[in-house]
């Protein structure tokens, strides 16, 4: 039973402490952000994430876990430190710090005993020093130390699971008294352990997130070329996934990536390579792929719809980045509404959970609680999000209340041989 502290109870560090607690940790949650902690200790959670709800109530009830913005109180009696706070992109694409050396300086500030602070947030190579050297210029008194880096393979819609199942724990440290402790703490989960230097560790998170973009970016150009060629990208990823090599996983064709990970962390990564005096060409690339996508979606949806869009009702189906989720960080339904709004097309949104987090985002887009009453009157219909809802949609009915039966399927969840004998314009990705 150990204590610990976690700095930002977003979406890495609510689900991080929520965690550790379960695993019998006793763990104090810091956020600056005064309304989520109340919230939170009114059992009102900050994001949407299966599973997280029962979770926390379940911890805060056995007294593991607590939530705090009082820096003492979090640091004191704590031996693992860990910085959850956000790592945005800046301007230039570079990861904003910011925040950790914010969390950093009053961790130091704070902090009354020798203590193992742990970077969970995606920062950059060479992060971990930059820490280490603002922890030793802000601490009153020297108090020992180690800076670890521990890095987080969480994907949301699925955190707790991952967190509880990970594929492995990736510890980088100098400190090899650290990093065995770190190491320890995560022995629960009877996962791979890979110990390494801080450098290589955060290089791994970045490699990682870095060839996940890549593999989609990858069978998303298959599929323009199976369109081309008329093959079937959805049969083609199967084909190629039971290579063990390969892996059936991330060869999903459809709009492309988003999220708060991947679009930062590759742009992140391409950004260092530049610094370094290098021309990271596949990984521009594999981000030029991307987002080209979301233009292709509306001129193809113009097209089925006889040309224009200007004057045109489009309704998307699904808002959020990706289902079982509420966040629409960098999601495709922002630039696809945006382009639409420009072609002239009035747009409206329908998404299970995502709408009032999409409704401060997307001004212009009527939002509808239930898709069929969005369905009606619409001249086109964009799957966006694969919501499992949108697989048992009654698509009888749905024909019924379009002005004209046309789907954009942007996530292959239709079967083209269903849609094309009820009478759809139907398009899908690569099939
Ligand atoms: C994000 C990225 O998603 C993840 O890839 C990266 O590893 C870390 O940054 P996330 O949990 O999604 O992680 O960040 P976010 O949801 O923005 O939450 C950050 C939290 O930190 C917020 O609650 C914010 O209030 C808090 N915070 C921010 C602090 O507690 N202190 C600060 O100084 C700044
Ligand atoms: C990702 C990584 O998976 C996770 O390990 C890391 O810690 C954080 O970033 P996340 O961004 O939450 O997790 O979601 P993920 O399920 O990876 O999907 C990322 C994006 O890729 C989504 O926009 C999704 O729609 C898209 N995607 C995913 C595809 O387009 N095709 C696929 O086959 C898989």
């Amino acid at each position: 039973m150990k204590q610990i502290c976690v700095i930002g109870v977003g979406y890495v560090g609510i689900v991080t402490g929520a965690c550790f607690a379960d695993l019998g940790n006793k763990v104090v949650a810091l956020d600056v952000n005064e309304k989520r902690v109340e919230n939170l200790k009114k059992g009102i959670m900050p994001i949407y994430e299966p599973g997280l709800d029962e979770l926390v109530k379940r911890n805060v009830k056995a007294g593991r876990l607590s939530f705090t913005t009082d820096y003492a109180e979090a640091v004191n009696g704590s031996e693992f430190a860990f910085i959850a706070v956000g790592t945005p992109s800046g301007v230039k694409g570079e990861a904003d710090l910011q925040y950790v050396a914010a969390a950093a300086k009053s961790i130091a500030e704070n902090m009354t005993e020798p203590l193992i602070i742990i970077n969970k947030s995606t920062v950059p190579i060479g992060t971990g020093d930059w820490v280490a050297d603002i922890v030793r210029r802000s601490q009153p008194k020297p108090i020992d130390f180690a800076v670890v880096s521990c890095p987080e393979f969480l994907r949301e819609g699925s955190a707790i699971g991952d967190f509880m199942q990970p594929h492995r724990t990736v510890i980088g440290s100098f400190d090899r008294d650290a990093a065995s402790k770190v190491a320890q703490l995560h022995l629960p989960l009877r996962a791979p352990i890979v110990i390494t230097d801080l450098r290589t560790a955060e290089m791994i998170k970045y490699a990682s997130n870095a060839f996940l973009a890549t593999k989609i970016s990858f069978i998303n150009e298959i599929a323009d070329i199976c369109e081309a060629l008329g093959a079937d990208v959805k049969e083609v990823a199967a084909g190629m996934g039971y290579d063990a090599r390969i892996g059936r996983h991330f060869l999903d064709a459809g709009l492309g990536w988003g999220g708060s990970c991947f679009p930062k962390d590759v742009l992140a990564l391409a950004y260092m390579a530049e610094e370094a005096g290098l021309e990271p060409r596949i990984l521009n690339t594999v981000m030029d792929v991307n987002y080209e996508r979301r233009k292709t979606a509306v001129s193809i949806t113009a097209e089925m719809i006889g040309g224009s869009l200007s004057g045109k009702t489009i309704g998307l189906l699904g808002l959020a980045f990706k289902p079982n989720t509420d966040d629409m960080r960098d999601a495709p339904s922002i630039d696809i509404a945006n382009e639409l709004n420009v072609a002239g097309a009035s747009v409206r949104g329908y998404d299970p959970v995502a709408m009032e987090v999409a409704r401060g985002i997307l001004p212009a887009v009527q939002m509808y609680t239930d898709p069929y009453e969005m369905a009606q009157g619409c001249d086109a219909l964009m799957v966006v999000t694969e919501w499992n809802e949108f697989k048992q949609l009654d698509l009888d009915k749905i024909k019924g209340l379009l002005n004209t039966p046309v789907i954009y399927d942007g996530r292959n969840i239709y079967d083209p041989a269903r849609m094309k004998d009820m009478g759809f314009k139907y398009r899908a990705i690569g099939r």
